[in-house]
């Protein structure tokens, strides 16, 4: 055995007559520009040494190949492109076979199918994510794909950038074998028995399939995928398999890549992704060991602190879970069990792990046991004398170098930090509804909270499989704050003539899953008009207050829960149009105002919504509130729901007119009226 070194990222060595190419681009083994290159001189290798007869392609480390490196994508692709090298082990003469382990994604598995043969370790995943970045696969996957797995399963995977196991993936003939260890020997002995016989995929046709079927699989792909662009490009060239030649099919496939790759919606997913990667990192004025977590202690197990508790028992933390009486404990425990329960039921859960996370739930009413904690959770109801009540007693009982967090969602992190003797302990950990599945948590960092303190709250995030996002401590935070300047412009917008489902229809149309008027009747109107009442003292009478809801609350009509908000619920379905009940608040309130109702356009609706948002966005750039203005991309579509594919209320800006938002901006403070401050868009957009 020799070994020969052909570029740092790729490196090849024969053994027993087979070539064995190393792929060694950590962490993930990105398809790189090195790599590329470094598998086209290990397949030259292959077709020109006579002593060699196959070749196995794998990875080192934890994967084969988890997908591309997107930084090239922003960029004009440079040579060898992954398609080439795949053409390139096709025209070799002699079989190569793909050796699979971790990961085989996007271009991972688009090079395994261009192998011969694929062999994988237990526990690999494999699939094609290309769409949630916006794009179609661009080197075959779209073509080899549905060769084996026929059209209508290549459909659903595309379209979903669903991940299969490999179990599924010998069903559908996508690998021909799986082993439990030793992967390299088995793919060597896989390479030898080939006998030097090439199996391309390209030669085969896929399984014939019932046309009615195939059509049916494509509207639901488009109808999961929303129509997407890239969706809708994935639909036409996985049809195309069995429509054009393969090497048409393939040249298509690439020219719409192409395309896709350079589009706007590309580029806002992959700013969201980077924007993720980044968000989770602290400044460097911050960086500082985390304290050790074994056991969370939460204080109320309400809504948030039965999530909570979840997220936590999930991760594999001790939790001990308090309430101020026996009946509210029960109520909570009940609920966490119950959540166990129809997850074992609908078979994604064993039961041996939902016993184990249950095992390690202690629910209790003896503030004593708060001194087993390493960390401890307030989520008691949003009441400022109430939270500092909660601190007090928690300073009492928590041990010395407990991190102590409240999960409030407006009030202020340091009122609540100085009930204690110890606010250097003391953060805000905010949580989003329902705190075990939404990624989100906002780290918030009060005035003396301690860097070791901030490094416990986000890997606290990382361990509970959520995005942290660190953010200063103001009214709102990033994500409330944001919010509730796009729904005060929203109630603006009744006022001025709109009914709710028209705003609501234009924001979906824009891409937000709900308008805000459907979110609020989710939620409960009840929570704002709360808020509302006790900033009624405070509150400048000159502001442009909009009572509407206010108005609703008092007839009863607090959301969903009650049949009616906005909305009317027949069968918990919304009435898709307001009713006259609601039209007739909304009328008065205009002509209170002395507003003659007028009907604004989609267009004007979206963009009042989101210029409120940008000029928020930039208030709290510039007050330091968010450390970078890509964090606040990652709150607005983790937490709200703004579209994944926009990119973000900041990469939105980035793409408009800059003299034109002004004029806009200008025009809406005029709208708004007083209280509203035209901020400075310079910080903002500037990446
Ligand atoms: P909730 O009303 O469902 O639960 C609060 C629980 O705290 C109740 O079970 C109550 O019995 C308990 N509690 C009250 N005083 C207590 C005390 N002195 N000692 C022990 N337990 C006590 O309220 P929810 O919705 O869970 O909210 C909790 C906190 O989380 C609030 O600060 C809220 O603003 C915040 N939050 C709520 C979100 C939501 O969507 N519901 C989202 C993010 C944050």
């Amino acid at each position: 055995m020799h070994l020969h070194k052909n570029e740092s990222t790729v490196r090849t060595a024969a053994i027993n007559h087979v070539l064995m190419i190393e792929i060694n681009n950590a962490p993930i083994n990105a398809c790189s520009i090195s790599v590329r290159s470094g598998l086209r001189d290990a397949i030259e290798q292959l077709s020109r040494n006579p002593d060699v007869t196959a070749a196995v392609i794998i990875g080192t480390g934890t994967t084969f190949m988890a997908g591309f490196d997107l930084r090239e994508f922003g960029q004009p692709l440079q040579e060898p492109q992954l398609p080439g090298v795949i053409a390139a082990i096709e025209a070799c003469g002699k079989p190569v076979v793909a050796a699979l382990h971790g990961a085989a994604l996007g271009g991972g598995l688009e090079l395994a199918l261009g192998c011969d043969a694929r062999i994988a370790l237990t526990g690999t995943v494999l699939g094609l994510p290309e769409v949630t970045l916006g794009i179609i696969p661009g080197a075959g996957g779209t073509q080899r794909l549905p060769r084996r797995t026929g059209v209508v399963r290549a459909l659903k995977m595309v379209c979903s950038g669903e991940r299969i196991k490999a179990a599924e993936a010998l069903s559908l003939r996508l690998i021909d074998e799986i082993v439990e260890s030793d992967l390299k020997q088995h793919a060597l002995a896989l390479a030898a028995s080939m006998a030097g016989r090439k199996r391309r995929i390209r030669e085969e046709s896929p399984p014939p399939e019932d046309a009615a079927i195939v059509e049916q699989a494509a509207q639901a792909a488009v109808w999961a995928g929303k129509g997407r662009p890239a969706v809708l490009a994935a639909v036409e060239a996985v049809r195309n398999s069995t429509r054009l030649s393969f090497d048409e099919a393939l040249a298509r496939e690439r020219e719409v890549f192409q395309q896709l790759r350079v589009s706007t919606e590309a580029r806002a997913l992959r700013h969201q992704y980077f924007a993720e990667r980044e968000a989770v990192r602290l400044p460097a004025e911050v960086k500082a060991q985390a304290r050790e977590l074994r056991t969370v202690a939460i204080i109320g197990a309400g809504t948030m602190g039965t999530g909570i508790a979840i997220a936590a028992l999930d991760a594999g933390l001790s939790v001990v879970l308090l309430e101020q009486d026996a009946a509210a404990l029960d109520r909570g425990r009940q609920r966490v069990v119950d959540h166990y329960q129809s997850r074992v039921a609908a078979g994604k859960l064993k039961a041996g792990i939902a016993a184990a996370s249950e095992a390690r739930l202690n629910p209790g009413t003896d503030w004593a046991v708060l001194k087993q904690a390493d960390l401890v959770i307030e989520a008691v109801f949003e009441d400022m004398g109430v939270k500092l009540e909660v601190f007090r007693k928690i300073d009492a009982h928590a041990r010395e170098g407990a991190v102590l967090a409240t999960n409030t969602s407006y009030l202020d992190v340091d009122a609540i930090a100085n009930a204690t003797r110890r606010p250097q302990d003391v953060l805000g950990l905010h949580f989003f509804s329902p705190a075990n599945v939404m990624k989100l948590l906002e780290v918030v960092r009060g005035a003396k909270t301690s860097a070791d303190v901030l490094a416990t709250g986000m890997d606290l995030g990382k361990r509970l499989n959520k995005l942290p996002v660190l953010t200063g401590n103001a009214f709102g935070f990033i994500g409330n704050r944001i919010y509730n300047a796009y729904r005060k412009q929203c109630e603006f917008i009744l006022e001025d003539g709109a009914w709710p489902e028209d705003v609501d229809s234009a924001l979906q149309t824009f891409g937000f899953a709900m308008g805000p008027f459907a979110v609020a009747d989710l939620s409960g109107l009840d929570i704002a008009w709360r808020m509302r009442k006790a900033q009624a003292a405070t509150r400048d009478p000159r502001e442009r207050y909009v009572a509407i809801l206010d108005q609703l609350c008092e007839q009863g009509r607090l959301g969903r829960k009650t049949g009616a908000g906005y909305y009317r619920y027949e069968d918990g379905k919304q009435v898709k149009s307001t009713d006259e009940v609601v039209r007739s608040i909304i009328e008065k309130a205009s002509g209170q105002r002395g507003i003659a109702r007028r009907t604004l356009s989609a267009e004007e609706v979206q963009r009042r919504a989101l210029l409120a948002m940008v000029n928020e966005a930039a208030l709290l750039l510039a007050d330091g509130v968010a450390q970078r203005a890509s964090d606040i991309d990652v709150v607005l579509v983790q937490g709200y729901g703004f579209p994944r594919w926009q990119g973000g209320p900041v990469f939105w800006a980035r793409q408009q007119d800059r003299a034109a938002m002004e004029t806009d901006l200008q025009q809406l403070a005029v709208k708004s009226g007083y209280g509203f401050t035209v901020a400075d868009l310079s910080q903002l957009l500037n990446p």
